[in-house]
């Protein structure tokens, strides 16, 4: 087992009471893990630490041109008091996958698993149990040489906070309304738009300030290229039902791969339902939405989990989805997720680690 030195708070902070809104990212635990990298040398000293704001030189490299990393995933406490995490392996993967697009060095599966469980496992009595919240796991790395120019920085920090959570968005599952982009875009494809970092979240916040604005909660955007194409929402991949088939835009090099998107496709599948990854045109969107042949739509993420979507505008169409109300397929696929994730129903092979 990797040794990770433990430092642990003199002053642990007050946790939320069970009945406390826990607004998504704005309460942070006790402790953090904390490792760093230097070229040659490799990640070394890793250790959990009582949670601290950091000092870094003005000049390091993240501030400047961005190079980092990001992760999300959410820890659970079941009925009987275990701690399951969500495919973690999933992350870890991607994390790896984001970091060798940004030319940020590859993180060891132990150094990365350790790291995650130790400190999960410290906070255990921060996990909430009421319905619908968590504890959200943000794994990180940052570029710190303190260097101006535009290279690949030669030294990191890999970070992991964590935070009690409850629904990403204030209407919890109720539907929300979604914002389809036609100006700004978010990706191209050959740029970051498949990697977790930073800057296509920078790219995004344009526009969502102009959809929280005209009273959307979040922004689909389409394709970089012919800008006609479905892509993502920015914090959720989008799925809709047509026709009784399941149908999400294919991966195609702008789209984050998520997890729960993965998941609810593989649910979809085992469960017979017909699902389909392929390009879908905003026309078809359009078509479909007002033919009433569009029966559901919905967003899956980890902070969102599943989110029925009620309501997309275009340009001045605005276009009602299933009645308002969360469909059929998109309940069960929430039920059975957040059922996997609380232990209440089993998932499929290495969906569920529980952390001892
Ligand atoms: C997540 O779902 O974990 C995300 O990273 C979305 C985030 C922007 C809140």
């Amino acid at each position: 087992m990797l040794n990770i030195r433990i430092e642990k708070t003199t002053c642990p902070k007050t946790k939320p009471g069970k009945d406390d809104p826990l607004v998504f990212g704005t309460i942070f635990t006790d402790h953090m893990f904390e490792v760093d990298y230097e070229e040659g040398k490799g990640w070394y000293d890793p250790r959990i630490v009582p949670y601290h704001p950091l000092s870094l030189d003005p000049s390091s490299m993240v501030f400047h041109y961005g190079q980092t990393m990001f992760e999300g995933l959410k820890a659970y406490k079941t009925e009987d008091g275990r701690v399951l995490l969500f495919r973690p392996d999933k992350n870890w993967e991607r994390a790896n996958r984001s970091n060798k697009r940004l030319c940020i060095p590859e993180i060891p599966r132990e150094l990365f698993m350790e790291g995650l469980t130790q400190l999960v496992k410290l906070e255990k009595d921060w996990i909430p149990t009421k319905p619908g919240t968590s504890l959200y796991i943000r794994p990180f790395v940052i570029a710190t040489d303190p260097f101006l120019g535009v290279r690949p920085s030669h030294t990191y920090k890999f970070m992991i906070i964590t935070c009690p959570v409850g629904a990403y968005y204030e209407s919890g599952l109720d539907p929300v309304k979604i914002w389809i982009e036609d100006d700004y875009v978010r990706a191209v494809r050959g740029g970051i738009g498949e990697a977790k970092t930073g800057g296509n979240y920078a790219a995004s916040l344009a526009s969502q300030v102009k959809a929280h604005e005209e009273g959307y909660a979040q922004v689909l955007w389409l394709d970089g290229v012919h800008r006609k194409y479905i892509e993502e929402v920015g914090a959720m991949n989008i799925f809709f039902k047509i026709n009784g088939v399941v149908v999400t835009p294919e991966l195609n090099g702008s789209i984050l791969p998520g997890v729960t998107r993965d998941s609810a496709i593989e649910l979809c599948k085992e469960w017979g339902i017909p699902v389909e990854e392929r390009k879908i045109s905003v026309d078809e969107v359009i078509k479909t939405a007002e033919s009433g042949e569009m029966e559901e739509c919905f967003g899956t993420g980890t902070a969102a989990v599943v989110s029925p979507v009620g309501e997309l505008r275009y340009e001045n169409e605005v276009m009602p989805i299933g009645g308002n109300k969360i469909g059929e397929v998109t309940q069960r696929i929430y039920d059975t997720i957040t059922g996997i994730q609380l232990g209440k129903i089993k998932g499929p092979e290495g969906w569920s680690v529980e952390v001892k």
